[in-house]
């Protein structure tokens, strides 16, 4: 076997080869520290620095106005889930839902155990294959929430919702850095690290400063956004090796170019497999309607079941790794985060023709 192989998993996934070069070298010990980050103290000047400049660095990645709070938070985008209604559902405690596949269903799930949920739109019906173009907004709600790629079904908003004055809050958990986007129009963005950013165990949050005023401080101190803003992260022992790696992760991306070059990049990749689909006379069949389709998550199906286990367990063989769909939905996918390369897709695509021209 090769010692690295091209790998689609959908989180945890790939991480750019520099980066863990990088770590690897320093995790013996950090220059001039004599220490690996695993073992310095998080209260430390070389800790100061590393969380320092991972937050640095992200903004400017972002451009993530002076108003708002970079965390970096444990528990998972799942703890989010729960912990933005209890923190910004109330005092009015009802919030709208955009549903657009299991992850915010799961985000709704908590929020109806906080206050009131109205499901702005849903597009369950049609098996979450597209972004819902029309809302069913009310007038009273605290904020609306969205998933902004559907990690499972392979479907992205092109740009946010409209929602007016009320807070927009975001679950990027798998596209988050894949472009640039106005931090100014979010309330709140949260999004796992274990897709695009970095490895699982860490979780950042935007959060604009003034939705802290709704925190109630009858909260569990951990699960109180302003526990973690007053702190800076730093309330309790963070994940100092998550947001070691993230602070990696946002150097390589600003080496790349920056957001605008690595969505040019990621724009190539995802055309190169879509074109592959579209081309295939109904060999491929891509899951998500072309206008929601998703640049990070490319899923598809074949014409029966038995011929995507035989092409799962050949790429396997040829070296593909994490090609199977998510098991609640079977099928393919192809996650081609940021930290992806290039030839990875055109070997897959190379592939993916190749097993149509054998078994078409
Ligand atoms: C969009 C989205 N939200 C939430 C989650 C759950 O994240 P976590 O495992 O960090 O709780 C995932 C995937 O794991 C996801 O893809």
């Amino acid at each position: 076997m090769k010692e690295r192989i091209y790998n689609f998993n959908a989180g945890p996934a790939v991480l750019p080869e520099e980066v863990l070069k990088e770590a690897q070298e320093n995790l013996f010990s950090l220059p001039g520290v004599g220490m690996s980050v695993l073992e310095i103290s998080h209260r430390s000047g070389t800790f100061d620095k590393i969380i320092g400049e991972a937050k640095g660095d992200l903004k400017s990645l972002l451009s993530i106005p002076d108003n708002y709070h970079i965390l970096f938070l444990q528990g998972g985008a799942s703890t989010q889930f729960a912990m933005v209604p209890m923190n910004i559902m109330p005092p009015k405690n009802k919030a709208d839902y955009i549903v657009t596949g299991s992850w915010s269903k799961k985000a709704v799930k908590e929020a109806k155990k906080v206050g009131e949920v109205n499901i702005a739109a849903s597009s369950e019906e049609t098996g979450f294959d597209r972004i819902p173009t029309e809302l069913n907004l009310s007038d009273d709600a605290s904020y609306v929430h969205f998933t902004s790629n559907n990690t499972i079904y392979g479907t992205e908003w092109k740009t946010e919702p409209e929602v007016g004055d009320v807070p927009l809050v975001c679950d990027a958990s798998s596209d988050i850095l894949h472009k640039k986007i106005d931090v100014s129009k979010y309330g709140i963005i949260y999004a796992g690290a274990q897709k695009n950013m970095g490895p699982s165990g860490v979780t950042l949050v935007i959060i604009k400063d003034d939705l802290l005023e709704r925190c109630p401080d009858s909260l569990f101190t951990m699960l109180n956004y302003k526990t973690h803003t007053e702190k800076d992260s730093m309330f309790n022992t963070p994940p100092v090796f998550g947001i070691y790696m993230i602070g990696l992760v946002a150097k390589w991306l600003k080496n790349m170019g920056g957001l605008d070059a690595m969505y040019n990049l990621n724009n190539e990749k995802a055309e190169l497999l879509y074109n592959c689909i579209d081309e295939s006379e109904g060999f491929y069949k891509g899951h998500a309607q072309k206008d929601s389709r998703s640049v990070m998550n490319v899923t598809f199906n074949l014409t029966n079941e038995e011929l995507e286990k035989k092409l799962i367990a050949e790429a396997s063989e040829s070296g593909f790794g994490g090609v199977k769909g998510h098991r609640s939905i079977g099928g393919l996918r192809a996650s081609i985060y940021n930290a992806c390369p290039k030839v990875a897709v055109e070997e897959l695509v190379k592939f993916m023709k190749d097993f149509q021209q054998r078994n078409g």
